[in-house]
């Protein structure tokens, strides 16, 4: 068959809120995910002799069994028994690394997607959606991308309704010296707060309504200002990482931003515009501080969907 590729793009978390520990190690979550147009791209194709293999652009980038692309790859081939498949993927990658973008997730979920169609499998999302959630708790969400309340670990997805309709972009900055630990983020908030947790279903479902019925979710749905915006790892990441502290103050300093916050465990940093011209004038007025402190800087836009095959076939 020929190559498949497919298209993974980034996120990010516009509410992230802690609300209890879990029998299962993981934390009970109410999130908001949106997803944005900088993407990596996966170039998928067949091997002969049934092996697994990954090759990147990216230098810091382990290609091993630890890479979610693999790790799809492989809990793929298992769960449908056919241990004579193999795959090369060739990955163009522009998420930052360990950034809190989601980028391994979404690169994963493409795997998944992709490898779906290469291998002739017809399994489809929903499908692919129990194995997504093994794999990751992002990457369910990757998987169907847009703006959606993610509960759970992160895997219960609900879409918010009426989200696609404004056109907002982000300014996204990132420290390239900086680089947070997911595992190390979460464990610190349970050091942290883990006495103020809450510890039942009916506690959590109060929360999730809160957020469902809450000013952000208005806000998404039409034109109402957004309220400041909700990370509880920020106050866990921030104390530790000066970078995350300066991109902030930067980013607060913009006038025009409707919102400004972490995403995800970090340290990438965002601002929220009405649309790209005025995330690109952010930029413009910010450029020599960014030159100055070394942050690396995109804009983009706010998308409406997850992982996709890309119909031409052709690499970025
Ligand atoms: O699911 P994923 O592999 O992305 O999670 C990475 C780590 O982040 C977990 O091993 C766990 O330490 C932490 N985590 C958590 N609660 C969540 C999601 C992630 O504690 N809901």
């Amino acid at each position: 068959m020929a190559d498949v590729t497919v298209r993974a793009p980034a996120k990010i978390n516009l509410h992230l809120e802690v609300l209890g520990l879990r029998p299962d190690g993981f934390h009970e979550l109410a999130m908001v995910m949106q997803s944005i147009d900088l993407s990596d791209t996966l170039v998928l194709r067949t091997t002969a002799d049934a092996g697994i293999r990954l090759r990147s652009d990216s230098q810091e980038l382990p290609t091993d069994g630890s890479n979610l692309i693999v790790k799809a790859a492989q809990r793929l081939r298992d769960r449908v028994g056919l241990p004579e498949l193999g795959m090369e993927c060739t990955l163009h990658k522009r998420i930052p690394i360990g950034a809190g973008l989601a980028g391994g997730s979404s690169d994963g979920a493409a795997a998944l997607v992709g490898l779906d169609a290469l291998w002739g499998l017809g399994l489809g999302r929903e499908r692919l959606h129990g194995l997504a959630a093994e794999l990751g708790s992002d990457m369910p969400f990757c998987l169907e991308g847009g703006t959606q309340l993610c509960f759970g670990r992160g895997e219960r997805l609900e879409p918010v309704p009426h989200a696609g309709a404004a056109q907002r972009a982000v300014l996204l900055l990132k420290h390239p010296a900086a680089s947070v630990s997911t595992p190390w983020a979460y464990a610190r908030c349970r050091d942290l707060r883990g006495d103020f947790y809450l510890d039942n279903e009916a506690d959590f479902e109060q929360r999730r309504l809160a957020l469902r019925q809450g000013p952000l979710l208005k806000a998404l749905a039409g034109s109402a200002l957004l309220p400041p915006l909700r990370n509880d790892l920020q106050a866990v990441v921030a104390p530790e990482v000066e970078s995350v502290r300066l991109g902030l103050d930067l980013l607060r300093s913009q006038p025009g931003s409707l919102a400004v916050a972490m995403s995800g465990s970090g340290p990438s940093l965002y601002a929220l515009f009405p649309d790209l011209a005025a995330a690109e004038a952010a930029r413009r007025g910010l450029e020599q501080e960014l030159v100055e402190l070394g942050f690396e800087a995109w804009c983009c836009r706010c998308g409406g969907s997850g992982v996709s095959l890309v119909a031409d076939g052709s690499p970025p």
